[in-house]
């Protein structure tokens, strides 16, 4: 099963050329699913349909052309349904503490987790075997995306801290509920914080394994092409692999009058930095349409247009962003694709067997491979736009204690 994921700034047409290319994967024969996170309902008005709810509460894909089906997430009622156990504790800590219940309900709320719940719809269509492939249009930005690496950087807390809370807890509340005055969390909270984390933790292995693969969606402006670069590296940062460039609403040259060409000179300039800047992936041209491609139809033909003969659905190539190499010397190494990243850029610090990186505000915490937990890091360089992370035997007297 193949999973395809379209992110890029506010506007830029992701929407579209996800709907396309799931219209365009459907047409071949295959058994599509084009799912959103989006509580605007933008995929069923792109395919003229009827928003997904109206008819059977949100919770079954509908069909909106032979072999394609739409899901729109509630993100909402997904947030309730999984958050509700660790709120409700929230909520009564914040009320034992006099905190006014509206203020304490805002406070439990966290930035982007309704969207990144909502991708937990997409661990439950990719195990059905129901699919062929999974069409996700993401959030502006890869900031969804970034937030599900979250349980990596939570897990050591989950498999380590967790349980021994738990064990503690349990063996207190009796009496701290009635020294303190604030509740206990009871094992319903455990529970919930536990499978939260198992069922991210999931769609993140899903979204950065070897059948998915992120495109990057722009318009030809800089200040998009800026946001596209730093969302190419904050995605290699996180283990996603991106396969393609999407590069839509492109003026055509023929016949322009002087506003018009003006733009396809700006436009055309704006390429050529795009082609530079993602070398080595191919840009997917779409030139901007004299209507609003609306209907599976004209999506599949914007679709057709913009892979030129290209599949769609062509596995990624490449060991993703990710990967160690043993040199003759002895030792490892462990390569990462940061794209647009100097040395200087990146920190790094050892942490036990995680390897924390952190690249402006990003932080990646990653958990070594068996086998290298036990080197030392002797070294690190930016060498075309890929860290070099190298590892070796631990000299006798070492501390184990290396940054940087
Ligand atoms: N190549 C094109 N030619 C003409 N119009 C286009 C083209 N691509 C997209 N549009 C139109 O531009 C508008 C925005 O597109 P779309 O909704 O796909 O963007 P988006 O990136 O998903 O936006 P959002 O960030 O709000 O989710 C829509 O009205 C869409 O029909
Ligand atoms: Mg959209």
């Amino acid at each position: 099963m193949r999973i395809v994921l379209f992110t890029g700034k506010g506007g830029v047409g992701k929407s579209t050329v996800a709907a396309g290319t799931a219209a365009l994967a459907a047409a071949r024969g295959l058994r599509t699913l084009v799912i959103s996170t989006d509580a605007a309902h933008s995929l069923a008005d792109a395919y003229g349909a009827a928003p997904a709810g109206s008819t059977n509460g949100g919770a079954e894909p509908t069909e909106v052309a032979p072999h394609l089906f739409l899901q729109q997430v509630d993100a909402q009622l997904r947030f309730e349904q999984s958050w509700a156990d660790i709120q409700r504790y929230l909520l009564s800590v914040l009320d034992a503490a006099g905190m006014d219940p509206v203020a304490a309900e805002e406070m439990t709320v966290i930035p982007g987790a309704e969207e990144v719940l909502a991708l937990l719809e997409l661990r439950q269509h990719a195990r059905s075997g129901r699919w062929d492939v999974i069409v996700v249009d993401c959030a502006p930005t890869a900031e969804t995306l970034r937030l599900l690496a979250l349980p990596e950087a939570l897990g050591w807390y989950i498999e380590r801290l967790l349980p021994i809370q738990r064990r503690l807890v349990r063996a207190l509340r009796p009496v701290l509920n009635r020294a303190a005055g604030v509740p206990m969390p009871g094992d319903a909270v455990f529970d919930a914080i536990t499978r939260l984390h198992t069922e991210l933790d999931e769609v993140h292995a899903l979204l950065s394994g070897p059948d998915a693969s992120v495109r990057l969606v722009l318009t030809p402006e800089q200040v998009v092409l800026a946001e596209a670069r730093r969302a190419y590296t904050s995605l290699c940062l996180f283990g996603y692999r991106v396969d393609g460039v999407v590069a839509n609403r492109i003026f055509p040259a023929s016949d322009a009058d002087p506003w018009r060409a003006a733009w396809v000179e700006a436009q055309t300039g704006v390429l050529a930095e795009v082609a530079q800047s993602f070398a080595g992936l191919p840009v997917f041209t779409s030139e901007y349409q004299p209507a609003e491609p609306v209907g599976v139809d004209a999506l599949a033909a914007l679709a057709h247009d913009l892979y030129d003969g290209a599949d769609p659905l062509a596995p990624p190539l490449g060991d993703g962003p990710f990967r160690v190499t043993r040199p003759e010397a002895g030792g490892a190494v462990v390569h990462l694709a940061l794209p647009f990243v100097t040395r200087a850029e990146v920190d790094l610090a050892r942490n036990g067997d995680e390897l924390v990186m952190t690249v402006g505000s990003y932080r990646r915490l990653l958990t070594l491979p068996a086998g290298l937990a036990r080197l030392a890091v002797a070294g690190a360089r930016v060498v075309d736009g890929e860290l070099r992370v190298r590892f070796a035997e631990p000299a006798p007297a070492a501390t184990g204690k290396e940054a940087r």
